[in-house]
């Protein structure tokens, strides 16, 4: 296991160990997420918690549930989220976010925003003076809108690209059946009026900016051979 590896599944881990019983629990999208969901699923089995159900944020996290055995439920069948657990790939001071690596963020920030207590869990390669100085802003876009999408996003200044698949021929597809594109801001100064602003054209479903949603962070440090964990 590579560093940073490590220090996904330590933090992973300290996270999973926060979910409690009779717990509903919301399932982020994402590596450093995954071992979180194995962790759940294996604190289940141990008989160390029991229950516990995910809402899952993505296809990924719905197929990591069912191998770790955590039993799923969905928004129409709770009136609450306790904690959901999440990953980042940016992460600022004031613990705004950059999301949507994976393309998830449309349905993570659903579940995110409505969890009691969201965590987020990533390694310390994640933590920025401001966001969009190393990760691009993903926008979800439907289909029909992406050409007019990326000429309004080139005008408020942005530098828009459409997400390509990876072993995958054409443009990423999201669990929606959207598509995705990734915009470099020079400088995002007000990340609360840019998400807003975003969501405001036509065609877009939702963009990567969480402002004022996490309510803590877990940071994986490697120190010597250990990996220790902060919060933020
Ligand atoms: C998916 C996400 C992920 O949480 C984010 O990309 C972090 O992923 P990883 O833990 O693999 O670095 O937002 O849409």
């Amino acid at each position: 296991m590579t560093p940073q590896d490590l220090m996904k599944q330590e933090v992973g881990k300290a996270a999973a160990a926060r979910v409690q019983s009779n717990s509903i629990v919301g399932l982020g999208t994402g590596s450093t997420t995954a071992f979180a969901i194995e962790y759940i699923g294996k604190r289940l089995a141990a008989g160390e918690i029991t229950n516990v159900k995910g809402i899952p944020t993505s296809f990924q996290a719905t197929v990591l549930a069912r191998q770790y055995g955590i039993p799923l439920t969905t928004l129409d069948e709770v009136d609450r989220i306790d904690i959901a657990i999440d990953g980042a790939d940016e992460v600022d001071p004031n613990k705004n976010l950059i999301k949507g690596g994976g393309a998830a963020h449309t349905q993570e920030k659903v579940i995110d925003a409505l969890a009691a207590q969201f965590i987020v869990v990533v390694d310390n390669t994640k933590l920025v003076d401001k966001l969009g100085s190393t990760f691009l802003l993903p926008v979800e876009v439907i289909p029909m809108a992406v050409t007019p999408v990326m000429k309004a996003i080139e005008k408020l200044g942005g530098k828009p690209q459409l997400r390509m698949g990876i072993k995958k021929a054409g443009p990423v597809v999201t669990d929606q059946g959207n598509l995705v594109i990734d915009v470099k801001f020079d400088s995002i100064d007000n990340p609360a009026e840019l998400e807003k602003t975003l969501n405001n054209i036509p065609g877009v479903l939702e963009n990567g900016l969480f402002v004022g949603v996490a309510d803590l962070i877990l940071v994986g440090e490697v120190k010597g051979d250990q990996v220790i964990i902060k919060e933020m």
